[in-house]
């Protein structure tokens, strides 16, 4: 089959900006405990950190980490984490029933994020707490001293605040399953109160507000038309996530549903679009999609610890998802979303970075190894910054049950700073490669400068410890002549190709 993209360069949608290829790091099942953090492992160096884990993570080059969850943050103490290791508690986490030993805090996180390369996002507990923790929380970590809690943190060994500038105001409060769920109107009264302490502490912060937990939940969209309805001038972002899923093993399906993602993006941007004008306000809000990923391989066997049925166990393998070759198509699609987007979408976090639903997987004493997602999110954070440009796909199409006309052809396209055109392409039919044809408008890049492809594998092909066998090759038959760039776009395949002067 064919399909055309048009390309120009004077239409381009927005500046990308670099924290949409964030990540995430919860306390939760290995996220932290055998993940980011293993004493006894023998990479590890003399804080504790996998050397192993943050060179991968540096490879990827993660921008921003949100901390600590999630939700997990949704009954923390924050002050659990800091002092003396061996006077921290051990408490019980509700969220995900386990046990924390807060052997990690506040500290340790960024004292790994320091050394990874990325800078901290965090998120103050508006569900068992409010206000008043979550300002104690703003003073310790961005107040230079002289106050309490500036001043407690220097006594604990840190003498120049963190200076974190974005912090999220609770986590899917949406949820049922949040610890201190609240309806719009609670959270959006709690979170307004909040982001006036937070702000009146430190004007500099950037501040998220819960969106929906997803476009699945009954109160969406009227929950960000409420929420912002109380907040619209005090935030900056509204967070939204979404987890994709194959439950009912139908891959054409399963790779269409980047258009849900779409449509969120849709309703909300026009949410916000609306609560602007109706505030008169000059102030402009953006989303956060701070929570983002495939997440269903590991439902079944995460059961028996999520009901209860396993005590409380610390450090348990939980949401380790082992991510297959169809996985790849689907995570290369949301980034195209998110860059077609980028007008809206300022943040993004890949939920999440080490062992927890990530690319990023550990053996406990073992490798660290990529999973087949690490592909396209190394080649969205690399070469996905830049100008997002406003493309035009003509392809062929197939219908799902919740989407009639979806194009089997998924492509972004980025001009980077450096005079690189960027274009990431997924082909969503699992039968007939595409003959691509694109028309590159007022650009004189004419020379292919990288091709990555991965594409030949069976669509449940995984990597693991012993192999990492899904992983990228160079592309072969691309060519540019007279201001278009051709390629065949392998059926069922992910590719990335970058075109220079
Ligand atoms: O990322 C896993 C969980 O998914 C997060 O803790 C929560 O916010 C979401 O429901």
């Amino acid at each position: 089959m064919r399909a055309t993209v048009t390309a120009h360069r004077d239409y381009t949608v927005a500046e990308i900006d670099p924290r949409l290829y964030g990540s995430f790091v919860e306390h939760l099942g290995r996220a932290v405990y055998t993940g980011i953090y293993e004493p006894d492992h023998p990479t590890a160096d003399a804080d504790g950190f996998r050397q192993d884990v943050i060179d991968l993570v540096k490879e990827i080059d993660v921008p921003i980490t949100r901390y600590p969850g999630g939700n997990f943050v949704s009954a923390y103490n924050w002050e659990d984490g800091i002092g003396p290791k061996e006077d921290r508690p051990v408490r019980l986490d509700l969220a995900w029933h386990t046990s924390e030993s807060n052997e990690v805090g506040i500290h340790e996180f960024a004292d790994w994020a320091e050394k990874a390369g990325t800078e901290m996002m965090l998120a103050v507990n508006l569900g068992s707490r409010g206000l008043d923790e979550a300002r104690n929380f703003l003073e310790y970590v961005n107040h230079p001293g002289g106050s309490y809690w500036s001043d407690l943190r220097k006594a604990n060994g840190r003498d120049a605040p963190w200076d974190v500038k974005l912090w999220c105001l609770g986590n899917e409060m949406d949820g049922p399953w949040q610890i201190g769920q609240k309806t719009a109107a609670e959270y959006g009264r709690i979170a307004f109160e909040t982001a006036k302490a937070m702000r009146a502490s430190d004007k500099s912060i950037e501040l998220v507000v819960c969106g929906s937990s997803s476009p699945k939940m009954a109160t969406y969209p009227e929950w960000e038309a409420t929420v912002l309805d109380y907040t619209y001038d005090a935030v900056d972002y509204v967070s939204l996530h979404m987890y994709f899923d194959d439950h009912d093993a139908n891959p054409q399906s399963y790779l269409g549903k980047s258009v849900l993602l779409d449509d969120y993006i849709d309703t909300i941007a026009a949410v916000i679009k609306q609560t602007k004008t109706k505030k008169r306000s000059s102030h402009d809000v953006y989303i956060s999609f701070d929570e983002w990923n495939v997440w269903y391989h590991s439902a079944e066997q995460d059961k028996a610890i999520l009901q209860g049925n396993e005590g409380w166990p610390f450090a348990p393998p939980l949401l380790e998802d082992i991510y297959d070759f169809a996985d790849v198509l689907q995570v290369g699609s949301i980034i195209n979303s998110f860059i077609r987007r980028a007008d809206v979408v300022k943040i993004g976090c890949l939920a999440q970075l080490v062992n927890v639903i990530a690319p990023i997987m550990t053996v406990k004493g073992g490798p660290a190894w990529r999973q087949t997602i690490f592909y396209p999110y190394l080649y969205g954070s690399q070469y996905g910054r830049g100008t997002s440009l406003d493309i035009r796909i003509d392809s062929p199409t197939f219908d799902t049950d919740f989407a009639k006309g979806i194009k089997y052809l998924d492509a972004s396209a980025v001009a980077a700073d450096d005079g690189a055109l960027t274009f990431f392409f997924v082909n969503r039919n699992l039968s007939e490669p595409i003959e691509l044809d694109v028309a590159l408008g007022g650009f004189d890049q004419s020379k292919i400068i990288m091709d990555k492809v991965i594409e030949g594998f069976d669509l449940k092909a995984v990597n693991g410890p012993d192999g990492e066998p899904v992983a990228p090759t160079d592309g072969t038959n691309a060519t540019v002549t007279n201001g278009r760039l051709s390629a065949t776009l392998p059926p069922a395949s992910y590719r990335m190709i970058r075109i220079g002067a």
